[in-house]
This record gives structure tokens, sequence and C-alpha cells, in this order.
């Protein structure tokens, strides 16, 4: 199914039955709590926020936007019907014949309904909500999407970093250290230049989850969202700075990030379920122009303790991309990769192999704890034979408590890539982490003597399930 842009996408939904529409909530705290039942509620609808207490009718929030199987096989255009590791594979197969596009520039569209510049600048003129209790402020930009310019290369970065009000025309944006947003200014700071910066606060959901995923550095996530739609994304290129922004976006700011000003930011409730990133300076943007559309509508993807609507999309792509890069490191036979929702799609990444030689686990346990999707702020990577389901918590522990031999078959990496929001390592030591590679795969010199395993194989189960299912749990199975 083909939409065209946020509002369309949003139509679509409500025809497939997975909106609601709640009026009168109060963006301190009330939004932020609906939101957080909703994402930790299985198959809950999208909601869309309108009549916010203290704001006029029509500035409206979206949340909890796709969080099912059927939302986001809208928004990829994908089928909407699969079981998890068919929805990865699917997204592997989308992955290979996925070619670039790059944008094209348009005069004008229907974010320049509206413009403020200058004085006129208020932030506080739309409803960012304090999403959780103890936030250091009102966070607008949680589903948003950072544009800034390569200065030495020109390529255009999309980045989704974190945005929290600080007075009517200042936010703070946190870039975690390797974020590319965060490359490219480092590197307007070292020459002691400020950094024209754009962030999106409503648009295109695709475009949202080409920000805020992996791409190779220098890859501009437009080419890439271009790309996976299969036409180019309509952008302006502003006056002020010249940063492509989306012409179908609700609402840009537009601003510069300078050496010189930095204000306390955080703490934020953090996808890893912890404020662990706490109170520290950062860099803020002086906001010079806001453009939007009439009635806008805001993306309101707060993290929640996971699972949350994030590591949700995260458990596919992340798996998507990881299981990918094993196999270009030459890694033969994975079966299965799931970066598991209950360790934020990032902490605990399980790998389903078929072993084919002796040391084969381990390639493909220490390979996946350091592929370029995961290995930020990654914790346990646990490798298990092709007849473990790797989404089923339940049978992943069962493997590692009956197949692993902890003297043998933990391997403890040090000195990895973490930072700030690493709710294990104190303040002051943040930078780096360590994290382990669990191998629960039979061992592979005696796998032919290992114990065999009790109970019924899938046909099996079948077979007992059809003749008396129904008899014993009192409905047709
Ligand atoms: C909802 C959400 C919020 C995020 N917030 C931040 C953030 O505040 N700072 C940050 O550095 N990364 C954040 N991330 C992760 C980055 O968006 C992600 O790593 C992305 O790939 C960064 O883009 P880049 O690779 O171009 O730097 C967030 C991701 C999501 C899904």
């Amino acid at each position: 199914m083909e939409y065209q842009d946020l509002r369309d996408w949003i139509q679509k939904v409500e025809a497939m039955g997975e909106l609601r529409t709640l009026q009168g909530t109060h963006w301190d705290l009330e939004i932020g709590a609906i939101t957080d039942v909703a994402h930790h509620t299985e198959d809950s609808p999208a909601i869309l926020f309108d009549d916010i207490v203290g704001y006029p009718s029509g500035r409206r929030i979206l949340s909890n936007v796709m969080k099912s199987i059927g939302r986001l096989g809208l928004t990829l255009r994908m089928p909407t019907d699969l079981k998890k590791m068919e929805f990865v594979a699917a997204m592997r197969d989308r992955l290979h014949s996925h070619n670039p596009v790059a944008p094209i520039k348009v005069d004008s569209g229907p974010v320049m309904e509206n413009v403020r510049t200058g004085k006129d600048v208020n932030i506080f003129d739309f409803p960012a909500p304090k999403w959780h209790e103890l936030d250091g402020g009102r966070y607008i930009g949680t589903g948003c999407v950072t544009i800034t310019r390569d200065p030495d290369e020109g390529w255009v970065n999309l980045g989704t970093y974190r945005v929290m009000i600080q007075n009517e025309d200042t936010v703070g944006l946190y870039i975690s250290p390797g974020k590319h947003g965060r490359i490219h200014r480092e590197k307007y700071f070292s020459r002691g230049k400020p950094m024209q910066v754009a962030i999106a606060l409503g648009q295109d959901p695709l475009l949202f989850l080409g920000s805020c995923t992996e791409l190779p550095f220098a890859m501009s996530e437009y080419d890439w969202v271009g790309g996976w739609k299969g036409k180019p994304i309509d952008v302006i290129e502003t006056e002020f700075s010249g940063l492509p922004i989306p012409a179908h976006a609700e609402i840009v700011i537009e601003g510069e990030c300078r050496p010189d000003i930095r204000m306390n930011e955080g703490p934020f409730g953090e996808f890893t379920g912890y404020y662990a990133s706490a109170v520290r300076e950062e860099p803020v943007v002086k906001i010079r122009s806001i453009f939007y559309r009439n009635d806008p509508i805001m993306f309101g993807y707060p993290p929640t303790k996971p699972p949350s609507e994030s590591s949700f999309f995260f458990a596919f792509y992340r798996s998507a991309l990881l299981w990918d890069e094993l196999e270009k490191a030459g890694v033969p036979d994975v079966r299965a990769v799931w970066c598991h929702p209950a360790g934020a799609s990032r902490m605990l990444t399980i790998v389903g192999i078929r072993q084919r030689y002796p040391g084969h686990a381990r390639q493909a346990g220490l390979l996946a704890s350091q592929g370029h999707a995961n290995a930020y702020l990654g914790r346990f990577t646990v490798v298990v034979d092709d007849d473990i389901d790797t989404t089923d918590l339940q049978e992943v522990i069962w493997a590692m408590t009956t197949r692993c031999d902890p003297e043998t078959d933990l391997e403890i990496l040090r000195r990895c890539w973490s930072g700030p929001l690493d709710p294990i390592i104190p303040q002051g030591k943040k930078g780096f982490n360590s994290r382990v590679v669990v191998d629960a795969c039979r061992p592979y010199e005696w796998m032919k003597d290992f114990p065999a395993v009790v109970g019924l194989s899938p046909a099996q189960k079948e077979e007992v399930l059809k003749k008396w299912g129904a008899k014993i749990f009192n409905k047709k199975i």
C-alpha cells in the first residue's frame, strides 16, 4: 500500500483500525504515561493526541507510531502479516535489492505554510511533552530528524538525537560519541566555527526510520529512504543554512550550534530503561526559524523501559542488518539473528547457526558482538544451535543453561564502544564497556554424542494437537 506523507499514512492506519485519537490530555506527564502503557501492550494502536491542554486544537502529537507489524509493513512497503523471523528475512530481501535514490530539490512545499523567524520564534508554541517523571525538561525532539552537512565533503546526514527545550529560542541537542552528527559537529568546532542544523519534528515515518538507523558514514539517509521508497524525497534548501529540509515535514526548526555555548541537558528517561546519562553540559541550538504546516503533527517517540516502540522496530531492522554483516564477514550457515527487544534491541543479541566446524560458534559470536549495526552499547551475545527459536527467550535461556559451560564458553571483551547512556558504567568512567559472548551451542567436538533432546518435533506436536487439542483445550486448534 502506497502513502504520500504523514497525513496520508495516518488515514491509512485509521482504515486499518490501528489509530485512536485522544482529546484533552496534558503535556505534563499524561501523554508520556499513556505512551508508556501503549509501549508495554502487545498490538497497541497508534495514538493521536489533539486538543492538548493549554494548546489550540490541531497542534497534535502522534505516538506509538509503528509498534505493530501492520504499521511497520505499511511504512516500509512490505507485507503486513508475517511472523517475526519472516519479517526479518523479508527485510533482508528488501535491503539486497535496495539502491539509493538522491533527493530532489523543490522550490516550496507544505512545510512552508507558516514561517517564524527572529523575535517571532517561540518553541513553547508547540505542545512538547514532559515524558517521564524525572526528565530535566520538556523534550520536543524524540521522533525527530536532525539534518547536518559534513564541512569537508558536503554530504548531508540525518540522525535522531534528542532535543530538550531550554528557552523560547534555544534547545539542547544530545548526540552520543561516534554518531555522525557529532562527528560533523566536532569538525566544525575544531575550526572554531558554528554548525548549521535543521531538525524536523514530524515527518514521513519512513524518513524517521532512516534517520535513526546506523548507516555507513557518508551515506545520506535521504538517499537511503529514497531508495526504500522507490522515488526521491522532495527537499527545500533553506535560505539561511542551505540545508535540505523535507518539503512535506510537519515542523522544522533551523538554527546553529556554536562552540562557545553549552547548557545543562538531561536527565532523560533513556532506551536502556534508566536516567543514566544524568545532567551534563551539552551544545545547544539557537533557533533562527521555525517552518510548519497548518495544524502540525509532531512525533512522540520517547524511550521507555524496554520493550519500547523503537526496540520493536530495531528488533527486525538491526537483526536484518547484522545477519547481512555476518554473511559479508564470511560466517556460513547463519540461520537466525534476533536483537531482542528485552535488551532494547542492542544489549542482547541472539544468533542461531548450524555448526559446521570447530570455532564456528565463537567466530559468529565475536563478530556479532562487534557488527556496526549493534556494536554501540552491546552487552550479551548468545550463539545457539539452529533448533533453538532465537525469538523465544525461554528456549534461549534453556540453551544457555544446558549447552554452555561457563568455564570454557564465555568470552569477555573489554574496552568496547559504549557511551554516557550505559547504566552499569559509573559517571566519570563512561565511554568504554565490556561485553560477553556466550557460546550456548552444543560443544562441536562431541556434538554427536551430546544427550538427545526430550520433546516433540514440530510435526509430532502438530499431529497430537490435531487429534486431541480440541478436547484438551476445549477449543478448536
Ligand atoms: C527514538 C530514538 C531516540 C534516539 N535518541 C538519540 C539521542 O538522543 N542521541 C543519540 O546520539 N542517538 C540517539 N538515537 C540513536 C540514533 O538516532 C541512531 O544511532 C542513528 O543511527 C544516528 O544517526 P547517525 O548514524 O547518522 O549518527 C536515538 C534513536 C531512537 C530510535
